[in-house]
């Protein structure tokens, strides 16, 4: 059985999980939303720097509801709620590298996307690498130690290389220290309290609450990333902490720290990927680390190897968000999302 599938945007993430889509044996790539009215009606294929594949890229949703697709993959660098309602209420499953359970988005919007998928009988899910692939991770490598006490989760990263860092802007970076960014980065990283919560529900953890804690790193010189630029003093780094707590006991923390570039105030060391480890019977470690196929590195692609790793935990995901029952479906809920062979 083959799924249909619309990719929504064309962006950094979308644009892999169109390549992805394409690769996938169980996928079919049949329609493309465009946010930005000049892709209106160019190919898909070409909007994501590959050959044309006879698939425009469309404004107008009607005609790709039309397609009668099973899943859109919804990569927009924001959630629009009423869409994805008119998704799911269409019937169309939505898999999304801009979600998890929706608990951030409050109470209200929550419950008309439940309502939403209820008419329609439709899911919806997010992931990505973290929020998403990496906490599933790290949730699994419990089974293997008994009398857990604590899941320790560090993602630490060099920015320097990414592609979209002018998104930072929305954490502060660039502008000055201020006590505000605490409250708003609690806000926009809302996702990453609500991957404590899923870790929680796959690990039958009763939180009494999520804790959030915020450090912010400084330039000493300013300094320019694929075109944006910090100026000296201003926002370039932050570590910020969330604690899924249990009364005092902290039993699920992730720690991420982001830095554009070396020689920040504070400078935390970059670990270049994930680090986890369940406290436990026995301890247990793991390092998550990237490095470019060959063909990435023919093409160019190596230095944002962050949009394949975001873009395929959705993609491969989406056959079980499809068969999944209606509703907000999270890593707790699906069966195992494995990555699919491929032959040449
Ligand atoms: N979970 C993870 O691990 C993870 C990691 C990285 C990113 N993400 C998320 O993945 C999503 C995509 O990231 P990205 O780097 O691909 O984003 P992006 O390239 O900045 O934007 C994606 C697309 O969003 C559309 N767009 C631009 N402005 C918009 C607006 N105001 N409202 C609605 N759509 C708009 C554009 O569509 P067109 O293509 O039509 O121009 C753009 O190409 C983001 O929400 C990001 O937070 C998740």
């Amino acid at each position: 059985m083959t799924y249909r599938v619309v990719q929504w945007t064309t962006g950094h993430v979308g644009r892999e999980a169109a390549r992805g889509i394409l690769r996938h044996p169980e996928l079919e790539l049949v329609g493309g939303y465009a946010w930005s009215a000049e892709k209106e009606g160019r190919d898909l294929g070409e909007l994501c720097g590959l050959d044309p594949i006879g698939v425009a890229a469309t404004r107008d949703v009607d005609r790709l509801l039309a397609l009668e697709p099973d899943c859109v993959c919804y990569t927009p660098n924001q959630l629009d709620p009423d869409e994805v309602a008119r998704l799911l209420e269409a019937g169309v499953n939505v898999a999304s590298s801009y979600f998890v359970n929706g608990r951030t988005l409050g109470h209200g919007v929550r419950g008309r996307l439940e309502k939403a998928a209820s008419v329609g009988g439709a899911s919806v899910f997010g992931a990505g690498i973290f929020p998403g692939f990496a906490n599933f991770i790290a949730a699994l490598m419990a089974a293997a130690s008994s009398d857990w006490k604590k899941i320790r989760f560090l993602e630490s990263v060099d920015l320097t290389h990414y592609d979209a860092i002018a998104n930072y802007t929305n954490l502060g970076w660039s502008f000055d220290p201020d006590e505000k960014w605490h409250d708003v980065n609690r806000q926009v990283l809302g996702q990453y309290a609500e991957c404590v919560d899923v870790m929680a529900d796959m690990l039958r953890v009763p939180l009494d609450e999520v804790a959030f804690d915020y450090e912010p790193a400084v330039t000493p010189e300013e300094r320019t990333i694929n075109g944006f630029t910090m100026p000296q003093g201003s926002l370039a780094g932050q570590r910020c902490t969330w604690k899924g707590m249990v009364g005092d006991r902290s039993v699920i923390e992730l720690d991420v720290v982001w830095n554009a570039g070396k020689g920040l105030e504070p400078e935390w060391p970059v670990h270049h990927g994930y680090t986890m480890e369940v406290e436990g019977s026995p301890n247990i470690h793991t390092r998550v680390k990237f490095s470019p196929s060959p063909e990435q590195i023919q093409s160019g692609r190596v230095a944002d190897l962050a949009n394949p790793i975001t873009a395929m935990p959705v993609v491969n995901a989406i056959p079980a968000v499809c068969d999944a029952a209606p509703g907000i479906r999270t890593y707790a809920d699906l069966p195992l999302i494995t990555g699919r062979y491929v032959a040449d």
